[in-house]
C-alpha cells in the first residue's frame, strides 16, 4: 500500500507511450492477462500506441480477455452512443480481440444479480491483472461517481449532472446522455495488480491534484488509488497537473 506513483509527461502523446509501456510490461508478463478498458478520449492514444506496436509484432494480444469498464443504460442495439462499440473501434478490433475473450456488462433482466455475478467471475479468476483508467471530472473512476466507497460494487448507477455535462462532449449534447449506466466497482478495480490512470488536460487540474494528494473518501472515488494494494501509476501531462513536478508536499 502507498501513494500511487506519479509520471509527468508533456502531452497526450508521450501519455500515450508511457501509458502503453505500462501496459505491454503486463501484457507481456502474463500474456493471458484480463484487462479492464476505459473509454473516453484520453486513453485513445495509449490504445492506438498498443495497436501500432502489436502490428509491429511488439506484443502479442491473442491471450487477453478485455474487460468493459461501464455502459449506459436504456440504449438500444447499434446506438451510436454504446461505450462497448468505442471500445470496439478503439481497442477490440485495433487488438483483434475476439468477443468470446470480451467480458461485458449486464445491461438487462435482473441487473442485481446479472451485475453480482459479474464480479464473482473476477474474483473466481484471481482478479483485473491490469485497469486501464481514465478520470471523471469529479473524481469517478468508470461511473463510480461520488459518494462511492472501495467497497462498491458492480451496479447501476444514476449519472450526477457534471458527468452528463461532460459526456456530452462525445455525443453533442447533455439531452443526448443517459442519465443511468451500469459500471464496475470500485472494489473490484481497486484490486487489480496493476493500475494505470490516464489524466489529461486543464479540466481534470484540480481533481488530479486531489486524487493524487487529497484525503482519501467517497466524495473523490479515485482517491481511494492512494490506498490500493496494486501497483498504481497516474500518467499526468502538463496541462492537466501544471509546470510545477512535486506531486505532494513532503
Ligand atoms: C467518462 C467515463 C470514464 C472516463 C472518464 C474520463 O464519464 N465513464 O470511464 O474514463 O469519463 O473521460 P475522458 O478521458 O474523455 O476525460
Amino acid at each position: 500500500m502507498g501513494r500511487p506513483r506519479v509520471v509527468f509527461v508533456d502531452d497526450p502523446d508521450e501519455l500515450g507511450r508511457v501509458g502503453a509501456d505500462l501496459a505491454v510490461e503486463t501484457i507481456t508478463r502474463d500474456p493471458a492477462s484480463w484487462v479492464v478498458v476505459a473509454t473516453g478520449r484520453t486513453p485513445m492514444g495509449l490504445y492506438a500506441e498498443l495497436a501500432s506496436r502489436r502490428r509491429a509484432g511488439l506484443i502479442h494480444t491473442d491471450q487477453i480477455t478485455a474487460v468493459q469498464l461501464d455502459e449506459y443504460l436504456g440504449l438500444g442495439a447499434g446506438d451510436r452512443r454504446s461505450l462497448l462499440g468505442w471500445m470496439r473501434r478503439s481497442f477490440l478490433e485495433p487488438l483483434e480481440i475476439p468477443d468470446d475473450r470480451v467480458m461485458t456488462l449486464p445491461l438487462d433482466g435482473d441487473l442485481v444479480r446479472g451485475c453480482s455475478a459479474f464480479d464473482e467471475a473476477i474474483e473466481d479468476r484471481g482478479g483485473l491483472d491490469l485497469a486501464i483508467l481514465g478520470l471523471g471530472e469529479n473524481g469517478h473512476l468508470g461511473f463510480n461517481e461520488p459518494p462511492s466507497d472501495d467497497e462498491a460494487r458492480t451496479r447501476k448507477v444514476q449519472l450526477s449532472p457534471v458527468t452528463i455535462e461532460a459526456n456530452a462532449r462525445y455525443w453533442g449534447a447533455a439531452s443526448d446522455v443517459p442519465s443511468e449506466a451500469v459500471t464496475v466497482g470500485l472494489h473490484s478495480l481497486l484490486a487489480a495488480r496493476r493500475i494505470v490512470l490516464v489524466v489529461s488536460g486543464e479540466a481534470k487540474h484540480e481533481i488530479v491534484r486531489e486524487v493524487v494528494d487529497g484525503p482519501v473518501g467517497p466524495a473523490v472515488p479515485a482517491s481511494y488509488l492512494q490506498e490500493a494494494e496494486g501497483d498504481v501509476t497516474v500518467v499526468v501531462d502538463r496541462a492537466a497537473w501544471g509546470s510545477d513536478r512535486v506531486p505532494r508536499a513532503t
